[in-house]
Order: C-alpha cells, then sequence, then structure tokens
C-alpha cells in the first residue's frame, strides 16, 4: 500500500465527517453575513461568549470568546491560562490562524430594476470572479437587508436567503456568436444581468418590496409587523447547485466559495478540537475576515484595525503585547492553485501542487506572501508530527502572483506569519474543486499549532 493510500485508510471516517460537516457550512454560507453567522452560532454551541465591542471587556483566563464586526468578520479567541508550564499569552505568544469569509460574486446594484419583456437586475461584480461559470445556472440571492418598520419608526437589520433559484443568466445560442468557442468575452454591464421574472408575471416592479415580501415570508417574528420598508441592502447572486463529493472514487469536492470557507472551517475545526481536548489550553485566535477578495481595505477587513484593537484589548500593556506578539505565530490559510492537468505549463515545473497530496505552504521573494524560512520549518514540523504531507507553492517567474491576508497581517501587527493552503482548480469559478482529504489534513496540522508547547520560533 502506498502511504497516500495508506493515509486515506486510516483518516477514512474523520475525513468523511469532516467533509460532511464543510459541505453542509458551505451551503449554509452563501455570504460572509451568513458565514459569520454560522460560525458565531457553532462557538456558542462550544460555550464561547459574545463580546461586543461596544462594551468594557473582563476577560478571564481559560475563557472561550468570540466578536463579529459589520456582520461579516469574526475573531475568536481562547484565553490562555497562567500555569507553572507558563501557557499565557505573554510568555508563549498567541497562535493564530487566519482566513477569509467573502468569495467573488455578483452584488445587486443599488437601482437594481432593469424592466421590458423581462424582470432584470443591475449587478456589480465583486472582486475577480470568473464570469463564464456564472451562464446558465440556477441562481438565489442572499445578504443583508436594513429596513424601517413603520410602526415603531425604528431601523432594523436581517439577514435574508430565498434559497430556491430565482433567476437565471442564460447564455448566447452559439448560432449567434459562432465565435464563442474562441473569442468569446463577457462584458460585465451588459451580458450578466440575471433575469428574475417574466414582466408581468408579478405585479410588483420595484426590487425593494420583494425584498420585504421576501423578509416576511422568511423571519416569523416578523409576522407582527407587516408593515416594513426596505432601507438598504448587500446582497449577492450564488449558485444553488448544492455542494458534493465526486468523482468516480470521491476524490474531490466541488462547491462554490471553497476559496476561502474551506480554510475558515478548518482553522473553525482546530479552535473546537483544542476546546474539546484540553483542559488549560493557549491562548489560540481565530480571524476570519471579510473583503480581502477586494484588497481587505475595510473596517472590518484584514487591513483595518479589528485584529489589532483586538490584541490591544487582551493585552493592555504596550510592554507585554510586544512580547507576546514576537512570540505568537499566524497561519493565513487561503487555498493554492493545483496544476491543472491539462494547463500544466502554467506552473513552475518543481512547483506542482497536487490535489490530495497535503496543504501547500506558498512562497514568494516578493512578499505576496508572507512565508520565511522559520514560519515554513515550523509549519514542517508540525506536518510531520500529524503525519500530512507538504507540499510547496512558488508562481513561474513570468506570471504575476497573488496574495492573501498573510502579509497584510504580518504588516499591520507584526506577527510572524506563513501562508498556506490546500490546492484547488478552479479558484474563483462559481464551483471550484478541491481534493476530499486536504481539509481534514490541514485542520489536524492547525490543531498541532494550536497545541504547540512553549514559545513559538528559533531562538
Ligand atoms: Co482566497
Amino acid at each position: 500500500m502506498t502511504s497516500q493510500a495508506s493515509r486515506k485508510e486510516v483518516n477514512q471516517q474523520p475525513t468523511q465527517e469532516f467533509n460532511q460537516q464543510l459541505l453542509e457550512f458551505i451551503e449554509r454560507s452563501p455570504t460572509p453575513f451568513h458565514a459569520t453567522q454560522n460560525i458565531a452560532s457553532m462557538l456558542e454551541d462550544a460555550g464561547f461568549e459574545q463580546l461586543a465591542e461596544g462594551d468594557e471587556w473582563s476577560l478571564n483566563e481559560g475563557g472561550r470568546y468570540y466578536l463579529t464586526r459589520n456582520d461579516s468578520s469574526i475573531i475568536a479567541f481562547i484565553q490562555g491560562v497562567s500555569t507553572n508550564t507558563a501557557s499565557s499569552s505573554l510568555d508563549v505568544g498567541i497562535r493564530m490562524v487566519g482566513a477569509h469569509t467573502d468569495s467573488p460574486t455578483l452584488m445587486v446594484k443599488p437601482q437594481p430594476e432593469k424592466i421590458k419583456d423581462y424582470f432584470q437586475l443591475g449587478v456589480e461584480v465583486y472582486g475577480g470572479a470568473l464570469l463564464n461559470p456564472w451562464f446558465d445556472r440556477d441562481l438565489s440571492i442572499a445578504g443583508r437587508v436594513v429596513y424601517r418598520d413603520k410602526q415603531s419608526n425604528s431601523l432594523n437589520k436581517r439577514l435574508i436567503n430565498f434559497q430556491r433559484p430565482v433567476a437565471t443568466i442564460p447564455s448566447l445560442a452559439i448560432h449567434l456568436d459562432r465565435e464563442a468557442n474562441k473569442n468569446r468575452t463577457v462584458n460585465p454591464q451588459t451580458d450578466i444581468p440575471p433575469i428574475l421574472f417574466e414582466a408581468g408575471s408579478d405585479e410588483c416592479k420595484d426590487f425593494r418590496t420583494l425584498l420585504a415580501r421576501q423578509l416576511l415570508s422568511e423571519h416569523d417574528d416578523l409576522k407582527d409587523t407587516p408593515d416594513i420598508e426596505v432601507f438598504d441592502y448587500e446582497l449577492c447572486f450564488y449558485d444553488t447547485q448544492a455542494p458534493a463529493q465526486i468523482g468516480l472514487n470521491n476524490d474531490f469536492i466541488a462547491s462554490a466559495r471553497l476559496d476561502n470557507l474551506l480554510s475558515c472551517f478548518c482553522g473553525l475545526q482546530a479552535l473546537l478540537k483544542v476546546c474539546a481536548d484540553s483542559q488549560t489550553p493557549q491562548t489560540c485566535m481565530l480571524v476570519c475576515t471579510d473583503h480581502e477578495e477586494v484588497g481587505s481595505a475595510s473596517a472590518c477587513g484584514a487591513q483595518g484595525p479589528m485584529l489589532q484593537t483586538t490584541l490591544e484589548r487582551m493585552l493592555p500593556d504596550g510592554q507585554a503585547r510586544a512580547r507576546a506578539i514576537s512570540r505568537s505565530l499566524m497561519i493565513s490559510a487561503d487555498n493554492a492553485h493545483g496544476v491543472h492537468p491539462n494547463y500544466a505549463s502554467k506552473h513552475d515545473g518543481n512547483h506542482v501542487p497536487v490535489l490530495n497530496r497535503g496543504p501547500v505552504l506558498k512562497i514568494n521573494a516578493n512578499q505576496r506572501y508572507a512565508t520565511t524560512s522559520v514560519t515554513a520549518a515550523l509549519f514542517r514540523q508540525w506536518c510531520e508530527l500529524q503525519a500530512v504531507p507538504l507540499q510547496s507553492f512558488v508562481t513561474r517567474t513570468d506570471l504575476g502572483c497573488g496574495s492573501t491576508i498573510g502579509p497584510i497581517t504580518a504588516t499591520q501587527i507584526g506577527v510572524p506569519t506563513l501562508d498556506v493552503g490546500v490546492p484547488t482548480f478552479a479558484m474563483h469559478s462559481i464551483r471550484e474543486l478541491a481534493g476530499s482529504q486536504d481539509g481534514y489534513d490541514l485542520s489536524r496540522v492547525m490543531t498541532a499549532c494550536f497545541n504547540h508547547q512553549g514559545p513559538i520560533g528559533i531562538a
């Protein structure tokens, strides 16, 4: 039996369970708002207590806490316990895992109605979406809505998710574009406004009225206050096809938003595992932020102050905080490009990550990734400890390189950081593909990092 096959065998059942929960999580999380809500509810189930940014915090040793910002970013942490074995954050630093909650998508414009023969909605492209796969899909709509209750004259907000397919973007027939298989381009302003219904089949011509109707049908508790007026929203389209384990031998998982809800889920499971297993865990942290796909520059993005402010409130003394950060580590987790067998020349021949052969360390001399030899070596050790194979990625020298929250966080906080992720195909498509082994393995290595005893680093 090859080591690849035996690795599969040994972890078969926990990997299956992990994947099933992962796919359910992604399906229930069509937007960063839903992802944040779902992460929060899993944390609550594990005894984490919500902190409000507007309140004064008093944190207890051994306490489990989380906070959200903009309903779309979330930080969770276990406050380490000071013991004789010196596991407080001051002594041994903070183990952090970071990922992002957002994915490229189509977002509804503020005055979106386009009505002629059909009711269509104008959209903005969010992030670097691969647009071709959006055609001929059964699409739904989800996001956050702010409305006024006319009786009390109060503003309120709710998440919304139509769930069923309510829209589609049909392709143009090949007969009307004979060049479609050679030179097809997509104009995002004119080619992709989704169609919701035939004009006249619904008396409603105003999108906000449609939203009010959906709010009332989705939230039972609003039945008593049916007089509501939708003011504003952040809404996106998503594919209703459920995530699935696929391939003749179930080697793959196919889903929207694997980049990067897969990494969020890996980090969350690692944190929950530490809670379940350890009586006196060290200070461990999960940081899942929004807006990575558009550069992370926002109040709740990785370029904003959310993490810095949280660290200041955990360790108010500047001297102590600086000492703790120097002994800490951030694993920035975001998917990597596996080598596509049909396009292998897009990779450097010595750096060819394959699906199901383990997580991928991402390295870039120009600091598009934050990995250093020290942080890479630490990660490599935890992989060995867990018998998880490790691959590495560096972009072709004649191609540009993507980036992640890793370098941004390292720049903001000064924390030693590494970039890693599971290899995937079709990144930023409406349906991406990953290996069915790699997520569980990455999560186990994160757990090993959380459980690392003593200060992190090489003296
Ligand atoms: Co990503």
